[in-house]
């Protein structure tokens, strides 16, 4: 029997720019469980997304289980860097990869979904930059730290602060975190792990304040390494996803329907008493405190 339990439910997931990533696989595990899908794409990246979609190359990845393709109601461009029009700096304005886009920032999509919208039931945030990332911490400036924090912790704050009031009694917001906010991943730089411990803390201060003000749930999951263009980037994402399928108790690659599966659940009624929680999608490596393939251990 299909499972229908999103039926209806309208979901933005912020942060998909193609077929490869977290956001994706949410995404796609929403739109087969009934959900209506609303993208939010990062503005440099919006046109190649609209293209590569219009030119079919992402249709085998929409196939859903039942054999149609998962239909995306509309993608919006947003920079979740920035919050109100007055916070763009002119030389990303004038830049080349935004000239001719507009109203891309927190607050004008939120007031573009509502118009387009009304009110909607679930907000995913899966989206994070570092621009120093490949940088250990000690070698990072003040200012590629700031700009790690506000576009992968701050954004969701803004997010959560825009949408909340759009988003209806009993629905579900979700961000995606990394085992690097609280054990070391060298490598993992350029103030990211700091990032990803604020994203951590602030769920839960969130989890309470938004629950208050508007009955809504905030969650995270702390996923396992997958190969997505961001995790590329940072250049030995193919070691950690090794790394992991020796040393985690499920000798496994993660597959990102894993994670969309978890998700599906934290953003569903299902789990209508669960929020403020970190939970861990990683075949369980952040339970281990050796390596296995330690030389120490032979
Ligand atoms: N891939 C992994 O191994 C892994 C592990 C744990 C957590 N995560 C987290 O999952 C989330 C999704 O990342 P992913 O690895 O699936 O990669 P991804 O490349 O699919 O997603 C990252 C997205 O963030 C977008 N983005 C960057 N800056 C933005 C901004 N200012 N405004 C709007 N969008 C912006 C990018 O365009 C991209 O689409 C991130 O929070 C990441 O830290 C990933």
């Amino acid at each position: 029997m299909k499972n229908e339990s999103l039926k209806g439910k309208i979901a933005f997931v912020v942060g998909v720019g193609d077929d490869q990533g977290y956001g994706w696989a949410i995404a796609h595990t929403l739109a087969s469980e009934g959900a209506r899908i609303i993208f939010g794409t990062w503005t440099p990246i919006m046109k190649i997304f609209q293209m590569s979609w219009d030119g079919g190359k992402f249709d085998e990845s929409r196939r859903l289980p039942d054999g149609s393709l998962m239909q995306v109601e509309k993608v919006y461009s947003i920079d979740a860097m920035y919050d109100t029009p007055d916070s763009v700096p002119e030389d990303v304005k004038n830049n080349k990869r935004y000239l001719g886009s507009t109203n891309y920032t927190i607050s004008e999509v939120a007031s573009k979904i509502e118009a387009d919208y009304g009110k909607i039931d679930i907000l995913v945030h899966s989206l994070a930059n570092g621009p120093e990332v490949k940088k250990p911490l000690l070698e990072t400036s003040r200012d590629g730290y700031l700009k790690a924090i506000s576009s992968s912790s701050y954004s969701f704050v803004s997010l959560v602060k825009y949408f909340g009031p759009l988003i209806n009694k009993g629905g579900s917001i979700l961000n995606l975190t990394y085992l690097a906010s609280n054990r070391v991943v060298p490598g993992y730089g350029g103030g990211m792990s700091s990032a990803k411990a604020a994203l951590e803390s602030d769920t839960k201060t969130l989890a309470f304040e938004a629950g208050r003000a508007w009955q809504i749930r905030v969650n995270s999951i702390s996923a396992g390494p997958l190969a997505s263009r961001a995790a590329k980037a940072i250049g030995f994402i193919e070691k950690m996803i090794n790394y992991s399928h020796v040393n985690a108790p499920l000798q496994k690659n993660i597959e990102a329907d894993e994670i969309g599966n978890a998700a599906a659940f934290l953003l569903s009624p299902k789990a209508s008493a669960i929020t403020g929680v970190v939970l861990f999608v990683d075949n369980g490596l952040h339970a281990m405190a050796t390596s296995t393939d330690s030389p120490t251990l032979s």
